[in-house]
Parts: C-alpha cells; structure tokens; sequence
C-alpha cells in the first residue's frame, strides 16, 4: 500500500478527461472496483471530467463518511436525479429538511410494532406462490422470477392491500419487465456526465415503462381514495393519515398527494427489486450448499414443523437468519453505488477532500476483503454468530448502508425474506439447476446474468 505522505490518496492517472475509467465502470464497476483497490490501496482518487472523485475500502473510513460526518455529505445529485425520474421526490431522493420530514413521518410504518401484521401478509402470499408450484416431485425453474414475483406481491399486500391474482397476473409480468427496463437504462446514465431526455426515440420502451409503472401506483392511490368506509392497516392508509407536529403549513403536516404517490413509488421499487435479488441469491448458496442448507432445514423444522412461520418466530430461527445474512455479505442486493458528494472540505482519515468531492463506497469490495473476511469466497453463515458478529470489524458489512441514510426498511426486508425462505425449506430440497456457476451483473441490484435456474425437490418424496 502506498505511504501516508500525502493529502491525495493515490490513484489513476487521469487521461482524456477521465472518460476512459468511465467506460471501464460503465462495462463492469464491481470489477473497476475491485482493480482500484488492489493497485492503489484503501483510497483512491481519481479525476473524471471537471471531478475530484474518491472510493475508500477501510470500514473506519466508510463509516467516518456514512456515519460520524454524514453531516458534512448528501447523496450524489447525479444520482438522485437518474431516481427522481422515477421515483419523483420520495424519501429516497430528498435531502435536509424535506428528507428529515419525510423519514420522520414514515419511519413508524417500517418499525418493529407494525411487523406482525405485515407479516401474515408475507406468509399468505409465500403459500400461495409456492402452492401453486407444479405438483410434479422435480422441478426445475427459474428461481430468480418466482421471487421476483413473490416480493413484488408482498409489497402490493402491504402497501396496497392488493395481491397477484389471475385477473392481474399479466401487469405484474409488465411490471417486473418495466423494472428490468428501467434498472438497465438507469444503470447507463450513472456513468454518463449528462442524461438524454425521455422523449427521444431510442428512449420509448423506459418512457413506456415508467409510464406503465406510474399508471399501476397512481391507479391504487386513486381507488383507495374513491373506497369510503374501508378501513385498511396497510402503508398506504399510514401514508395517508400520518401528521408531521412540528409542520404549521397550513395542510396539518400531511403527506401531500404528489408525495404520497413519490413515496408509494420508492416502497414498491425498493421494497421488492433489493428483497428479491437477495432471496435469488439464498436459493443459489442454499441449492450450492447442501449441508448448510440441511442445518437451516433442522432448525425450520425444530421450530415450526409444517405450520406457517410467525413474526414471533424469528428470534428463534438464528442460523436460517445467518444464512441470509452471509448470501447479502458475498451477494450484497446493493453492491455498490452508495456516492455523496462533500458540501465542504473534510479530512477522511488522514485524507484532505476539497468542497464538492465526490465519493463512492463499494460494499462489494469491502464485503469480500479477506482482511475483514477471511476466504472471503467462501460461504460460511458462522461468520454471523453472536461470537463471529461480535468479531467483526464495525463497517465491513453493508448490505443496507450506514448512518442516518441506512436503509428504511431493513427490518421489513429481514422478517420477509426469513419468512419465505423458512416456507421454501418446509416444502423444498434446493439443488444448482445448471452446472455453470451464475455470473452477478449489476443492474442497480445485483442480478445474475440469464436468470437462476434452481431444482427444487418436494421434500414428501424424499426418502
Ligand atoms: C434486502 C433488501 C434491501 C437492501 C439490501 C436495501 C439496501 C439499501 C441501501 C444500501 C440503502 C442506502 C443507500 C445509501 O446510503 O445511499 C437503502 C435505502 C433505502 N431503502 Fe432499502 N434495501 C432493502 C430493502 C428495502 C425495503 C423492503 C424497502 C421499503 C419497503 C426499502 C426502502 C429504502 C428507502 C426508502 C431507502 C432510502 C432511505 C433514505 O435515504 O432515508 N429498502 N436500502
């Protein structure tokens, strides 16, 4: 690693404007990543146009721009705006007093008094999905798709007191497409100085698909509206009738309908893109994994036997947990682009970055450091323990960020995808469905290239 003598971390020497490391982290960011660690140590920095940009991979130095200094940051504008386009000004997208609002007033639907009711909504749409499997004993499906399926209907259960029923089925196809559509589109304009607008030509299958998306939110909102007398426990009724006290603007602090819609937008996108590329990549350590996919089964089965699992469950389902948690450690949902840029100069470490730097942290590259993980390669859920947590460096693991910004909804997306993959294993035996391992690609969430073919075996045939 290079020496300390400096205020600028090292990095690579910037020719052509930068344009040609913009186009190596446009064909594959993780991969660039990876190389700027490996050649230029713990920080980098780079320039890229008229930016200073800077990536730190050592967990204190993460946190110091996450967590002690997140003051002194917000999230890369560059960013925001590829998601305002979609998700207009939620939570996701805000900042300062708009964003301190807005996460106030929807924090108690995400917390731990609200659970249990999602809950059974989460297991009613897991027995479903998996009920309406084929009877066969064998089966081989794309397991990435099912999911995707399973938590896009969670959400609509949560959010809109809606399922996925036949009379549906087919926009919720549309729907997961137009995801992919726009994930594709907005992953090429992050590495892009500037964005085309919408309503060019080559642009119409992402303006169809936020059309379509914005239509199916919209709709909802709209007939909860026009429903009087029906009381529903759901996020959109949170939405609707939560007050911000501290707000004397004349509206008596409620969300107003443009926000509702924003935020409606960011829990369907967020809340079930991020929560299925992690269960994709379960079913594949589970399916590659057989002995520790029995372990999690042994534990399933002491605890609920063949009934439906409970919120009240989950203390008592710690290494079904931990399996999880190592898939979001070696597959984290969210690889990467976490950016902020400085609002004033700051001192990360012994590093001076000047007003208006620009800094990425990569979980991808932090989560897989053997300093930090040792085989980081290697799948093993006993890294997540009491006593391997305990032993962990604060910083290393990522998966829903850090600091005030840390994800939402974190405990909404753990208590799902326990519960699913608790019901998987009552039901199925997981093996590789293909002998070439799946490649991740990143599409904002990772993903794994030509989908995850996964056999599942009902567990009644086996001997
Ligand atoms: C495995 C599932 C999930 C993962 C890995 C994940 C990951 C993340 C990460 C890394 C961030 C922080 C980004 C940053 O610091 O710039 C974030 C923020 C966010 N997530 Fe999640 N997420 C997941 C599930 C969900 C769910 C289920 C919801 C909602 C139902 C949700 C809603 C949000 C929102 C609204 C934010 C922005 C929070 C803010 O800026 O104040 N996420 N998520």
């Amino acid at each position: 690693m290079p020496p300390h003598n400096t205020t600028v971390p090292p990095g690579p020497v910037s020719r052509f404007f930068g344009f040609p490391l913009l186009g190596q982290m446009r064909r594959d960011y993780l991969g660039t990543a990876r190389h700027m660690h490996s050649h230029y140590g713990d920080a980098v920095h780079a320039r890229i146009g008229p930016e200073h940009t800077f990536e730190f991979f050592r967990p204190d130095w993460v946190r110091e721009v996450l967590v002690e200094q997140a003051r002194n940051f917000i999230r890369w504008e560059r960013g925001t705006a590829v998601f305002a386009k979609v998700h207009g000004q939620s939570v996701l997208v805000t900042e300062g007093d708009t964003w301190q609002r807005q996460r106030r007033m929807l924090q108690p639907g995400f917390g731990p008094k609200r659970m249990a009711g999602y809950a059974q909504r989460m297991v009613a749409a897991a027995a479903q999905a998996l009920d309406a499997l084929p009877p066969q004993p064998t089966q081989t499906l794309n397991f990435e798709h099912m999911v995707t399926q399973l938590t896009m209907d969670v959400v609509l259960r949560t959010l809109f007191s809606q399922q996925i029923s036949d009379s549906n089925r087919a926009e919720a196809l549309a729907a997961e497409q137009a995801v992919q559509v726009i994930s594709r589109a907005g992953m090429e304009e992050f590495f892009w100085p500037f964005s085309l607008p919408d309503w060019m030509p080559h642009k119409w299958s992402v303006r169809s698909a936020k059309h379509m998306l914005d239509g199916l939110v919209r709709r909802h909102i709209r007939q909860r509206r026009q429903a009087t007398g029906s009381e529903q426990s759901d996020l959109l009724a949170m939405l609707m009738a939560v007050r911000d006290d501290s707000d004397d603007s004349g509206d008596g602090g409620a969300l107003s309908d443009e926000e509702v819609r924003d935020q409606c937008m960011t829990i369907f996108l967020a809340g079930h893109e991020t929560t299925a590329a992690a269960l994709t990549w379960w079913g594949y350590t589970m399916a590659a994994h057989p002995d520790f996919a029995q372990r999690a089964q042994d534990e399933v089965d002491q605890i609920l036997g063949q009934r439906p699992p409970r919120y009240e469950d989950l203390p008592q389902l710690p290494y079904l947990a931990q399996t999880l948690k190592e898939t979001m450690r070696l597959y984290p949902p969210a690889p990467s682009l976490i950016s902020r840029r400085a609002l004033r100069p700051v001192q990360i470490g012994p590093w001076q970055l000047p007003q208006g730097a620009l800094v990425r942290v990569t979980p991808w590259v932090l989560q897989h450091d053997a300093r930090w993980f040792p085989e980081p390669e290697r799948f093993d859920p006993e890294r997540f323990s009491s006593a391997g947590q305990a032993a962990q460096e604060r910083g290393s693991y990522l998966p829903f960020g850090a600091g005030p910004r840390v994800c939402i909804g974190n405990l909404f997306a753990t208590t799902e995808m326990t519960l699913i993959a608790a019901m998987v294993l009552q039901r199925f035996r997981l093996a590789p469905g293909s002998a070439a391992p799946p490649q991740p690609v990143l599409n904002v969430t990772l993903r794994p290239t030509g989908g995850m073919p996964l056999q599942l075996t009902r567990r009644q045939n086996l001997a």
